[in-house]
C-alpha cells in the first residue's frame, strides 16, 4: 500500500494517535508517498470535466495538503490560485512544490475569504469533518465565491457490500469509532459519513444549486456503478434576497 518512502506502521500509528492537525503536520514529509494523496486518475477526470467548463479567474483549493488540488487549479484557473489547509507542515510541502501560489493556513470551518474566487475545489479531506460542521463548511465556501462561481468536489461512491472495501472501509470507522471514545484529541476521519446524497443536501442547504457527474474515467464498481462522481455546486450569480 505505502511505497519505500513511506511512513513506517510505527508513523501512521503515532499521527493516528495525534489531533488531526497535529497528524497531519507529522506525516507531511511523507504524505506524497502515501494513497491518502488525491490519485492522479482522479485529479485528471476531474480536470477534464472542469474544462468543459470554464475557463475561470481565480481558485481556491480548501484544505489542499501538499497541493494535489493546486495542480488541477493551475490548469483551469487564468489568475491566482490559493491552497488553505490548517497543517503548518502540509503548507510546508505544498510552498516547494508550488513557489508561486498563494498559501493561506486557516481551519476549513472558518474560511478568512469574501467574494475572492470563481472556482473552488476540495479532494480527499470531506472525511474529516463530522456531518454537524459541513454546513460551516459549505458556508465558508460559499461566502468565498464570486456570485456565479463553482465549487467542485469529486465524491467516492460507496463500494458494492459485496466488496472487500466496503468492509474495509466499514471497519476502519468503526475502529476510529472506538479510538475517538477512550482517547483524545480525536482524530475525525470516517469514510462512510459523507454519501454523496447528505453532501447534495449540504451543499443545497447552504444555497448552493447542486448537480453531479459519473467520473466514470475513474472506473466502475463490478456491479457496473461509478466509483467516483463530481459534484458541481454553483453559487447564484443573482442573490436571493434572504427572509
Ligand atoms: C487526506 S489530506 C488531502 C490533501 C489534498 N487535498 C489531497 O487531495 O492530496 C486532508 C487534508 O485536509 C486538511 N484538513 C483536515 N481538516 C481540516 C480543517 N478543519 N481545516 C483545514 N484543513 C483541514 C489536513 O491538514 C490535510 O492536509
Amino acid at each position: 500500500m505505502f511505497s519505500p518512502q513511506g511512513p513506517s506502521l510505527r508513523e501512521l500509528c503515532i499521527q493516528a494517535l495525534s489531533s488531526v492537525e497535529r497528524g497531519y503536520d507529522l506525516l507531511a514529509p511523507k504524505f506524497d508517498h502515501t494513497p491518502f494523496r488525491t490519485p492522479e486518475n482522479i485529479l485528471e477526470a476531474t480536470a477534464h470535466a472542469l474544462s468543459e467548463t470554464g475557463p475561470f479567474g481565480t481558485g481556491l483549493d480548501v484544505c489542499c495538503g501538499t497541493g494535489a488540488g493546486l495542480t488541477v487549479l493551475r490548469r483551469l484557473c487564468a489568475q491566482q490560485i490559493t491552497g488553505v489547509d490548517f497543517s503548518a507542515g502540509m503548507l510546508r510541502q505544498a510552498r516547494t512544490a508550488n513557489p508561486n501560489t498563494t498559501l493561506v493556513r486557516a481551519d476549513a470551518r472558518a474560511l478568512p475569504f469574501t467574494g475572492v474566487f470563481d472556482l473552488a475545489v476540495t479532494f480527499g479531506a470531506l472525511g474529516h469533518f463530522l456531518p454537524a460542521e459541513r454546513p460551516a463548511l459549505f458556508e465558508g465556501v460559499y461566502r468565498a465565491l464570486r456570485p456565479g462561481g463553482l465549487f467542485a468536489l469529486p465524491i467516492g461512491a460507496p463500494p458494492p457490500l459485496t466488496s472487500v472495501w466496503h468492509w474495509a472501509e466499514l471497519g476502519f470507522d468503526l475502529a476510529m469509532v472506538v479510538r475517538n471514545a477512550v482517547l483524545r484529541p480525536p482524530f475525525v476521519m470516517y469514510y462512510r459519513t459523507t454519501p454523496l446524497s447528505a453532501v447534495r443536501r449540504d451543499l443545497t442547504a447552504a444555497a448552493f444549486t447542486v448537480e453531479s457527474i459519473p467520473l466514470t474515467a475513474v472506473g466502475r464498481h463490478r456491479d457496473g456503478s461509478p466509483r467516483c462522481w463530481l459534484v458541481l455546486a454553483r453559487k447564484p450569480a443573482v442573490q436571493q434576497p434572504s427572509g
